[in-house]
């Protein structure tokens, strides 16, 4: 745990208010094939971005490699899962998950939400058709991300991204 730096809540801060941006929220370029981005200046040295998801683009499970986060919807409607559980972070490579774990929450109209360094999520987009747009931030900015599958109860680790590969 990285204390320095700002906290989940200066993130979730700064993710909502640049949600509010009407101005800059409309200057992302929107492709109805796949998701767009743009990099903003986080605060604190965080990590942040402007992400559009066409209607039924998303994530997959993931975690953030020990970066904690907000993201906050500034168009449209975003579907977070999550799990409330800490998962163990090594040594494992599949893992069943006890029952009552799974977390669902909807975010529009600028709402957003703060997660800590163990957070486990997928995010999309389940409108048929209307695109959404979310500003999300990290602190530390994201040393790697872990790729997950999901089959019932099983989670399974796909694979570890580092940033190197997300260029
Ligand atoms: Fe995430």
């Amino acid at each position: 745990m990285d204390d320095r730096g700002p906290s989940a809540s200066d993130l979730l801060a700064f993710v909502r208010r640049t949600a509010a941006d009407a101005g800059l929220i409309a200057s992302l370029p929107l492709d109805p094939e796949g998701r767009t981005w743009i990099r903003l200046d986080g605060p604190g040295g965080s990590e942040a971005w402007l992400i559009g998801w066409p209607p039924g683009t998303g994530t997959g499970w993931h975690d953030h490699g020990g970066s904690r986060g907000a993201f906050a919807a500034a168009a449209g409607e975003l579907t977070e899962q999550s799990l409330a559980v800490r998962l163990p972070t090594e040594g494992w490579k599949t893992l069943e998950l006890a029952e009552d774990v799974d977390r669902e929450r909807r975010l529009s109209d600028g709402r957003g939400r703060a997660f800590g360094p163990h957070h486990v999520h997928e995010v999309f987009n389940a409108s048929p058709s209307a695109h959404a747009v979310s500003v999300h931030a990290y602190y530390p900015p994201l040393p790697l991300m872990r790729r997950y599958s999901r089959s019932g109860a099983v989670l399974r680790l796909e694979e570890i991204e580092r940033p190197e590969e997300w260029a």
